[in-house]
């Protein structure tokens, strides 16, 4: 027989964690039990810290605290907005997840701390271990970069990588999981018992908060966000291409009047999608449900099938894990087979332009559990435009400029989610969840009087529209010059009344188009910037800001391009000083990209 376990009392002077630590470690000295070995481990105070803007690294870092706490620790959760290096070096351990934005920068608000992290006075860290989780987009140029930094510069500080550093792409949520059970079972293989540290003074915890509550106060407005959006009213939907053109661009403007919702000229608009409900339908027609099934819900614990599929999860697109569930489940022998590595080009060929129906219909029967099939969706994430008007000049509204994202594949007509919830799906007074992205690195001129040129293919001209009525309504002097491209002036010349008319009033000082698809040979905004070289380099001269907006795929690489060819022509330089006198631009914060 054992000998009864000693345990701490409620009102014996420790904290809740301390107790449930000692008590951990009582039951596993007076027990012979092997569990109690195991509730015997120790506790630790672990920093987790998150660089977020839309709410992704903060979710996360929500839930790696969370489960941290549920495992016997003492989590510090605090943003890096107002956070200080002093406070990380005064840490033992810290697990911090961050995005990355811009040209691979920290997100808003936390570029004060990683300069100061830089500074080269800071003093060596080599008593902190951390791990980094960065969070990005393959899309971009800079992937993860900021989180990599990070990562990179605490290193060279001196302090222990627990693990190396883990670049998430948009599928954050099984890197995630696997990152926050390896971190886990780390502190737990390797804790030390708690210090003084492991006893947070109140000072420190209301340190964390106040950097947190910094965070979220934004002026008196009140912060819609993913989670908890606003529903503003469809007060106009229009098309800004005409009906013979090969593509539609929608015109959208939203009520925003007595809601509190702020924003700024360049900031985004996120907006959360409903799916098709006759694709949702027919795969629920498929699974042989009647789509009232009781599934796992995103946010809830449970819901329908029908409202799993409608608005949590992601249909129309698959990915390698999506099929792995699927083939998994099911032992469907031709999927297994393409999910070999050696496989790899033609499961990319597969996934590129076919969503959960294809499987549906291609392997009939492969799982007939709808909860199981729903579990192996990603979630449905929102959709973010460019905010194309100008909250001087359009008070109390918002406006998108959407391109219509449609194709054929595989004898099915396929859409975007989002941009055919718009066209399809939306009518006027319609209520739509948004929250504002602000995107703090894509403003006007500081200066009223300062040129600025900029570009906007497409949908790229979104941002540039609420530029230029902002600064008509602030009465901004500053020249202002456009170059615009679409597919053809007859049918796709986005905002055409509005443009011409400032041109012709001269609130645009120039404006050049260039139409593709009107002559035999492409003409792109880049081939105007190089026939206007010697202007284009005198207003840089003086003083012009540069704003890249549209397509990240080419057209920003090659107006880049563009850019480093006329500082080498006109500045007369080598090719390497060129590139040098772009990258000084975005150093004077002169040169702005949005690109996606
Ligand atoms: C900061 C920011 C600002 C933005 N601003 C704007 C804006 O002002 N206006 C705008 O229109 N968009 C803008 N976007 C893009 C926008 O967020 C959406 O990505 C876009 O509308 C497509 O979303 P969707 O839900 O309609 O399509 P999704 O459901 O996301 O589908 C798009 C995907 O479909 C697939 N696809 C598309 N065409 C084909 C094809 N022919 N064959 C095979 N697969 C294909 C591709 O995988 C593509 O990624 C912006 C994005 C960001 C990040
Ligand atoms: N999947 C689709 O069906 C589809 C359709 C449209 C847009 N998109 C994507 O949606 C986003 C927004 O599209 P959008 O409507 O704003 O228009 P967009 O596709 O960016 O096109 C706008 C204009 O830019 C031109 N362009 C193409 N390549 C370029 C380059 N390398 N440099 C400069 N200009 C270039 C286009 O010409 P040409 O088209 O004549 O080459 C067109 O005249 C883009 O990311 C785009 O990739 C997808
Ligand atoms: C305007 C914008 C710019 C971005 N720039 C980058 C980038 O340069 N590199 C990258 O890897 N990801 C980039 N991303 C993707 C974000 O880092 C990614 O969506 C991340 O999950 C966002 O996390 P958050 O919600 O915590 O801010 C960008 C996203 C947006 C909307």
């Amino acid at each position: 027989m054992s000998a009864a376990i000693p345990y701490i009392p409620e009102n014996a002077p420790f904290t809740a964690e301390q107790r449930a630590w000692l008590n951990g470690l009582l039951a596993g000295m007076f027990s012979n039990a092997p569990q109690a070995a195991v509730e015997a481990k120790p506790s630790r105070r672990v920093a987790v810290l998150y660089a977020s803007q839309s709410g992704t690294a903060e979710g996360l870092a929500r839930k790696l605290a969370k489960e941290l706490k549920t495992q016997g620790h003492t989590p510090a959760l605090s943003t890096l907005v107002g956070y200080t290096p002093a406070a990380l070096a005064a840490e033992s351990c810290a697990l911090i997840l961050a995005s990355t934005y811009g040209e691979g920068d920290a997100p808003d608000g936390v570029q004060p701390f990683y300069e100061e992290l830089c500074a080269a006075h800071f003093p060596y860290m080599e008593k902190l271990s951390f791990a980094v989780l960065a969070l990005g987009d393959k899309h971009y140029e800079h992937f993860c970069k900021f989180g990599r930094d990070l990562d990179a510069k605490l290193a060279a500080l001196g302090a222990n990588r627990l693990a190396d550093c883990v670049a998430c792409d948009v599928e954050v949520d099984e890197p995630f999981a696997q990152w926050k059970a390896a971190m886990i079972e780390r502190l737990n293989d390797d804790s030390p018992p708690p210090s003084r540290k492991a006893q947070p003074a109140q000072g420190e915890s209301s340190a964390a908060l106040t950097a947190q509550s910094a965070a979220h106060q934004d002026g008196a407005a009140k912060a819609f966000t993913r989670d908890d959006p606003l529903m503003a009213s469809v007060i106009d939907k229009r098309p800004l291409t005409n009906l013979k053109s090969t593509k539609t661009t929608l015109h959208l403007a939203l009520s925003i009047e007595g809601t509190g919702l702020r924003y700024e000229v360049g900031d985004a608009c996120g907006v959360i999608p409903t799916n098709d409900l006759n694709l949702v339908a027919e795969i629920v027609q498929k699974l042989r449900c009647n789509g009232n099934e009781r599934v796992a819900g995103v946010k809830t614990g449970t819901t329908t099938l029908h409202d799993a599929l409608a608005h949590e999860r992601q249909i129309t697109r698959l990915n390698r894990k999506v099929v792995q569930g699927y083939a998994a489940r099911g032992h469907c022998a031709p999927l297994l087979d393409l999910l070999r590595p050696e496989h790899q080009a033609s499961l990319d060929a597969y996934v590129y332009d076919r969503g959960l129906i294809d499987l549906l219909v291609e392997y009939p029967g492969t799982i007939d559990d709808a909860n199981e099939l729903v579990s192996l969706l990603p979630k449905l994430s929102p959709r973010l435009y460019s905010i194309s008007s100008s909250p001087a000049a359009h008070a109390g509204q918002i406006h998108a400029t959407v391109a219509v994202v449609r194709y054929m594949a595989h004898s099915r007509d396929r859409g975007g989610v989002c941009s055919t919830f718009f066209a399809d799906r939306t009518s006027i007074a319609d209520r739509l969840p948004i929250y504002i992205q602000p995107n703090k690195k894509f403003k006007l001129p500081a200066n009223p009087d300062a040129p600025m040129i900029m570009i906007g293919p497409g949908t790229g001209i979104a941002p540039f529209r609420g530029f230029l009525h902002e600064r008509r309504a602030l009465g901004h002097k500053g020249k202002n010059w456009l170059f615009f491209g679409e597919r053809s002036a007859a049918t796709d010349y986005l905002y055409r009344e509005e443009l011409e008319t400032m041109r012709s009033d001269g609130h645009l000082t120039r404006l050049d188009t260039a139409f593709s698809r009107d002559n035999s040979q492409k003409v792109y905004v880049q081939d105007r910037m190089m026939e206007q070289a010697p202007l284009l380099w005198s207003w840089l001269r003086d003083g012009a800001s540069v704003y890249v907006c549209g397509d990240a795929s080419r057209m920003a690489k090659d107006v880049n391009r563009t850019l480093c060819q006329i500082a080498q022509e006109q500045g007369a330089m080598p090719a390497e000083a060129a590139e040098e006198y772009v990258d000084a631009l975005k150093d004077q914060h002169r040169y702005h990209r949005d690109v996606y």
